[in-house]
């Protein structure tokens, strides 16, 4: 898609394609199609290259400007006009916000060590910001719903262009790895870049879902969210991929409220839940090989009140031993493709459900797991190989650090208790969206 999207770039004095001599080394041509032309190492070019990937005011001055919270309610009592101006309100707050939304983005990229912000990848998604940020800065005004259209069409192909963000950050950083002293850096940089991206993905959702008539929804925002149904939904998804993979899965029982329903926002819950699930599953699967038959389920339980609703997911998947207690919440952490060896820096995915996802029903690629000879491979549906593949879940150890910061974001938390030898409750809560106390931001 870069290729394609710096082609129909339109020209302006910094453009994408200028690019700093750092990045002119480093860089390789990523599916773009496009022959890579080695620059010219003219000192003057070189000059004019590093100032114009950096000076450019426009971002600058986005960047200065604070961004626009919403809270959801103020978003879902935004009122439903009949001649349709709400979406042509929705999409001007679209137009002024999202540049300078993208333009923290691009700042944070700027802030990043050198060496770590010279990687291939992790600049290939810096060039993709700030190649947005043009295409939305310069837009002209929308006034009227011809222009409204074609500034939805523009905002449907950058969410589509950004859809392998997490994965492609995963990659970067852990090829960077090497080159981090501090730690603290790369996970506030990455919390931040991932719930900003998190809140900007919703809003440019929702201004989309707008346009449709789904009974219960207004845009994004669900009126009679079911948890249950949530929750079974991903339980279904997390078994069809766990048996694809090892040839069994544990049942999953959903208890407590499970009568509930609420107004909310599934859009975060569909990144969540079937990390958590998987994790779960995984557990399971791998603690109980020896007697599939037999596997515990995996219990999921609800509890709701007037400020906010916990989920517990409990297994009996052995627990985590002591020595990776502290590491489980860090960013690139994974005990995947490995016999859960902590410091395993085999992070190819062998060892994960998703990996055998992103294979594709028939891929010829890993579909084992170390210890597992799976009994039966069901396919997996193209629509949830595709939906998982965005979050970026690839066995990379980003599960449980992307969903508790997506958790915090969300006014809530994610904590864990776990009993070496026995198995693991997870525990997220989540503030109402209508609830006794303001909620969170998006
Ligand atoms: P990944 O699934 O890619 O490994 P996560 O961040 O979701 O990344 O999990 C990190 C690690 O935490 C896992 O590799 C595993 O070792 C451990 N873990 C997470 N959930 C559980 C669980 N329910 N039971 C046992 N270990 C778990
Ligand atoms: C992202 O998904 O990374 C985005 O920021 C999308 C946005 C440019 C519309």
């Amino acid at each position: 898609t870069v290729g394609k999207s710096l082609l129909v770039c339109p020209p302006h004095p910094a453009g994408a394609l200028e690019l700093c001599p750092a990045v002119l080394f480093f860089s390789r041509p990523r599916c773009s199609g496009i022959p890579y032309v080695p620059q010219p190492r003219d000192k003057s070019v070189s000059a004019r290259s590093v100032i114009s990937f950096y000076n450019q005011s426009a971002i600058d001055i986005a960047a200065e400007k604070p961004s626009v919270r919403l809270t959801p309610t103020t978003i879902l009592y935004a009122g439903k006009s009949p001649d349709n101006s709400h979406i042509l309100r929705s999409a001007q707050y679209l137009y002024k916000e999202l540049p300078v939304r993208v333009a923290h983005r691009i700042r944070d990229f700027r802030h990043l060590p050198f060496i770590v912000g010279c990687n291939p990848t992790i600049l290939h998604v810096h060039e993709l910001y700030i190649r947005s940020f043009h295409l939305l800065s310069e837009f002209p005004p929308v006034e009227d719903f011809e222009s409204e259209e074609k500034y939805t069409k523009l905002v449907k192909d950058l969410l589509d262009d950004h859809k392998d963000v997490v994965t492609l950050l995963a990659e970067g950083f852990r090829e960077s790895r090497k080159h981090i002293k501090e730690y603290k850096v790369i996970q506030e940089f990455l919390d931040r870049m991932l719930t900003s991206r998190l809140g900007i993905r919703m809003l440019a959702q929702h201004h989309i879902a707008l346009h449709q008539e789904k009974p219960n929804y207004v845009g994004i925002i669900c009126t009679q969210m079911s948890l249950k149904k949530i929750i079974e939904k991903w339980a279904d998804f997390s078994r069809q991929v766990c048996e694809y993979k090892y040839g069994f899965a544990p049942r999953v029982r959903v208890l407590g409220h499970v009568g509930v329903v609420f107004p909310y926002i599934p859009l975060p819950l569909d990144y969540i839940l079937p990390e958590l699930l998987k994790n779960a599953m995984r557990a399971t699967c791998e603690q109980h090989s020896d007697n599939p038959v037999n596997m515990p389920d995996v219990t999921v339980t609800i509890a709701n009140n007037d400020v906010d609703f916990i989920i517990r997911i409990s297994d009996k998947g052995g627990g985590m031993p002591r020595e990776i207690l502290e590491k489980v919440m860090q960013y690139h952490f994974t005990t995947c493709g490995s016999e859960m060896d902590p410091a395993s820096e085999n992070l190819d995915g062998l060892g994960t459900m998703m990996s055998a996802m992103n294979d594709g029903p028939n891929g010829a690629g890993p579909m084992y797991g170390k210890r597992q000879q799976p009994k039966a491979r069901n396919p997996v549906s193209e629509d949830l190989v595709e939906y998982v593949g965005r979050s970026g879940s690839n066995g990379f150890g980003f599960g449980l650090p992307t969903s508790r910061a997506y958790a915090e974001y969300l006014g809530g938390s994610l904590t864990y208790n776990t009993m070496q030898g026995i198995g693991t409750d997870v525990y997220l809560r989540l503030r109402h969206i209508d609830g006794n106390y303001e909620s969170f931001r998006i």
